[in-house]
């Protein structure tokens, strides 16, 4: 059941409540409508990747009800600082190194170091954010491959039963995704054109790198979109065996022999194994070299829903290699 809300004081105290207790709500943004989840817990992130039927775990964005706030996740230069203060709340997001305190989950980050951040505009989805007062993690509400939905009709129409509720703010004035601007690096790279031009952010940033730039001129460096987190003990895909030099990924019954063990989900849950994935990743990395072990065994997961995104970030691991970043719906938002 999908509870619709139309947005007054009392629906938005009830979508914060809802979206405490781990549910997905989405909500409109000035941009698109975002399904949004608690930013800092991987089950209820889990469930928006579910919801969207995405084949890959690409990283969200996680929304603030003030630049504040989110400075308290990332670590803000004095460029950030400036944009916020020109364009929040508005649509941009940026991309910033991740503060160690950060309590954002992994799922949320997709294992990177780096975190997107934004204030929307829209006196609902500030409201809301303000209620909840956390970080809000959303994508656009919209199954993987749509067009993003810029009122709460297209919202329905595709994701009726799937998500606990929508917050319906009428049509979006902006209509088209925020400004995704990388900020982690030396130079400012333009990774999505949206909302706010390219020529207002010149303006306060001088020149900016664009995504071809991005996607071909420095496919090695660090910190890049698509440098998830590749452990550093090199991944075995579909083990069916195991041996005592080897960290275990289980994913259902275990298999005997392992030298470590680290269970997705022992009741063979995809939903479950998402939310652990990055965890577990990292603890057998952490612990396994500790432990002098060579290599992370990863059981196969079955290839449907969520199984897809997890083998697919599996073989991510297997295969550490800079990979043209972006989202499938990005794609589909240039083209359609
Ligand atoms: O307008 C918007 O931005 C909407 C509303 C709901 O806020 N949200 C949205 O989210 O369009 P989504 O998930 O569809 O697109 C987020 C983009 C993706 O291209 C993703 O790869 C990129 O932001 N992104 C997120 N975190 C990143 C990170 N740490 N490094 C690089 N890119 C990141
Ligand atoms: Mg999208």
């Amino acid at each position: 059941m999908t509870e619709i809300l139309k947005a007054d004081p009392d629906s938005i105290a009830r979508a914060a409540s809802l979206l405490l207790e781990g549910k997905l709500v989405a909500f409109g943004t000035e941009t698109v409508y975002g399904l949004g989840a608690l930013a800092t817990s991987n089950a209820a992130v889990a469930h928006i990747f579910a919801a969207k039927n995405r084949p890959r775990f690409n990283p969200l964005i996680s929304h603030f009800a003030s630049a504040k706030a989110a400075f308290d996740h990332v670590e803000a230069n004095e460029l950030a600082s400036r944009l916020a203060e020109a364009f929040w709340p508005g649509p941009l997001t940026m991309i910033l190194p991740r503060k160690s305190g950060s309590t954002i989950c992994d799922l949320a980050t997709a294992g990177l170091p780096t975190i997107a951040v934004r204030v929307p505009r829209g006196k609902t989805a500030l409201a809301l954010l303000q209620a909840v007062g956390q970080p809000v993690a959303a994508p656009s509400a919209n199954p993987s491959g749509r067009v993003s939905p810029s009122d709460a009709f297209h919202v329905l129409r595709n994701m009726h039963g799937r998500i606990d509720a929508i917050l319906d703010s009428g049509p979006c004035s902006v209509g088209l995704e925020s400004t995704v601007i990388d900020l982690s690096r030396e130079v400012p790279f333009l990774l999505r054109p949206g909302g706010i031009t390219l020529e207002k952010l010149e303006a306060i940033c001088g020149t900016i790198r664009n995504p071809d730039d991005y996607a071909t001129k420095l496919p090695s460096s660090p910190g890049m979109l698509a440098s998830h987190y590749a452990p550093g003990l090199p991944v075995r895909l579909s083990a069916e065996s195991v041996d005592e030099h080897e960290a275990l990924l289980a994913f259902g019954p275990t298999l005997p022999g392992a030298g470590l063990v680290y269970n997705l989900s022992e009741r063979g849950d995809l939903e479950e194994a998402a939310s652990r994935l990055f965890a577990g990743l990292r603890f057998l990395d952490g612990e396994g070299q500790r432990r002098g072990l060579k290599t992370i065994a990863a059981m196969a997961v079955p290839r449907q829903g969520l199984g897809l995104a997890i083998m697919d970030r599996l073989r991510r691991a297997a295969s550490p290699r800079p990979m043209a970043g972006g989202d499938d719906d990005d794609l589909e938002s240039m083209i359609g």
